[in-house]
């Protein structure tokens, strides 16, 4: 493999989890970051820092305290308005993940703009997330779901889209990244076809930002969700980013405190975005500490990370590839992100998954949220490993010294 410009042994000695052998005296080959991705020290001092010094509610008190909390959450949407080149911080809303996000689009927008016979495009690739808020959103509203078919390596079927991009769409909402099959979808040109008859895209980033650029002008996106825990950030904050026009007619998800412009007796106005959607008390710590995964994402470089995790997918292809009975689903590396799942003949994932951990080997198997694409592989479930800055060959010699340790255990030798 090319030597990739990004020192990981120096990235993972910022990571206090691989300071320590597992308690079976393993090394830790940590291959499970498309669910959710290890925290560097970074991360972990900014909580701490904020909870021993500093700590108060949010966007209620002048005292000192308070201005310094306020002052923090404000540098972290900042941050992440840069990191997403949004144009303005107000496009910016803090939710608790990608989930909530998505459904603050569908409940908040498209429910309120959706009528009878409209279409909603969807793919067989989409995470639960993105496809069980539409089908909610289609039941209240009459739309009608349409999918986007597959071509037979798990890419988007675009010889269709003349034929499915109709004046009826009116929405098409599409992850960047498969969180299964690692395939990297067309945004800019998926956003243009909708766009031309007037439509909106949604984009779930949760799976794309901790790996490529997104750039919400560049690729003209309408709204976009991702959360903070899979790019080395807390859990229980993520990030909903509309355009300006659309945040303004879309409707909170929650009522409550800090969303309110007025109180009456008997009914209430709303504040303006992005505060109209944060009601209630928000997760404060987590949410000023993403701004320090965002900076430790800047510092070591989407690119760089970009290149090592290319490199490490290809190797890793290329080793999975040599064992025998091994079924590797979606594009081929090169073509998409750090996410390789597989079945192994013989083998039932999850006795697969429990034998790999035995070797130190942590990965996720089942179908990651993902039934409609684990019908079109034709398996219930898949084996999955996912890289992250952190990993390096050895976790990848790791997992293939594991696999072996399977295949002898099940007999399969
Ligand atoms: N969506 C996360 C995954 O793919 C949890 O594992």
């Amino acid at each position: 493999m090319t030597t990739p410009s990004l020192n990981a042994d120096t990235i993972r000695s910022q990571f206090p989890v691989f300071d320590h052998a597992l308690p079976n005296g393993e090394p830790l080959a940590f291959l499970d970051s498309a669910a959710s991705a290890q925290k560097p020290r970074v991360v972990i001092d900014a909580e701490r820092t904020v909870l021993e010094t500093h700590y108060a509610n949010a966007y209620r008190g002048v005292y000192q305290f308070g201005a310094q909390i306020d002052d923090e959450l404000e540098a972290s949407r900042e941050a992440v308005r840069q990191f997403i080149n949004a144009a303005d911080r107000s496009e910016i809303a803090f939710t608790s993940g990608t989930t909530m996000s998505l459904n603050l689009i569908a409940f908040g927008w498209a429910v309120r703009h959706l009528q009878e016979g409209d279409e909603i495009l969807l793919n067989r690739m989409e995470h639960h997330a993105n496809l069980v808020p539409w089908q909610q959103a289609a039941a209240k509203t009459g739309a009608v779901i349409r999918y986007i078919p597959l071509t037979e390596n798990g890419q988007l079927d675009l010889s269709q889209l003349d034929e499915l991009i109709t004046t009826k769409s009116k929405l098409l909402a599409v992850t960047g990244m498969s969180n299964v099959l690692g395939t990297i979808n067309p945004i800019n040109e998926l956003s243009k076809r909708i766009r031309d008859v007037g439509g909106v895209i949604v984009v779930d980033a949760a799976q794309s930002v901790p790996h490529q650029v997104v750039d919400v002008v560049a690729d003209k996106i309408d709204f976009l969700a991702f959360s903070g825990h899979k790019i080395y950030g807390p859990t229980g904050i993520g990030i909903v980013y509309g355009r300006q026009e659309l945040l303004a007619e879309t409707d909170p998800l929650l009522f409550g405190g800090h969303m309110i412009d007025r109180v009456y007796d008997d009914h209430s106005t709303w504040t303006e975005p992005p505060a109209k959607f944060e009601a209630g008390t928000i997760p404060i710590v987590q949410a000023i500490a993403l701004k320090s995964a965002i900076d430790f994402v800047n510092e070591v470089g989407l690119h760089a990370l970009h290149e090592h995790e290319s490199a490490l997918t290809q190797y890793a292809h290329e080793c999975l590839n040599d064992i025998p009975g091994m079924n590797i689903y979606g594009p081929p590396p090169g073509e998409k992100g750090a996410i390789i799942s597989f079945t192994l003949e013989g083998a039932h994932p999850e006795d697969l998954a429990h034998l790999l951990d035995r070797k130190g080997v942590f990965v996720r198997h089942g179908h990651h949220c993902t039934m409609p694409l684990h019908d079109f592989l034709k398996v219930p479930a898949t084996v999955r490993v996912s890289f992250g800055a952190y990993n390096t060959t050895s976790d990848i010699d790791q997992l293939i010294g594991a696999i072996h340790f399977a295949r002898e255990r099940l007999r399969l030798t």
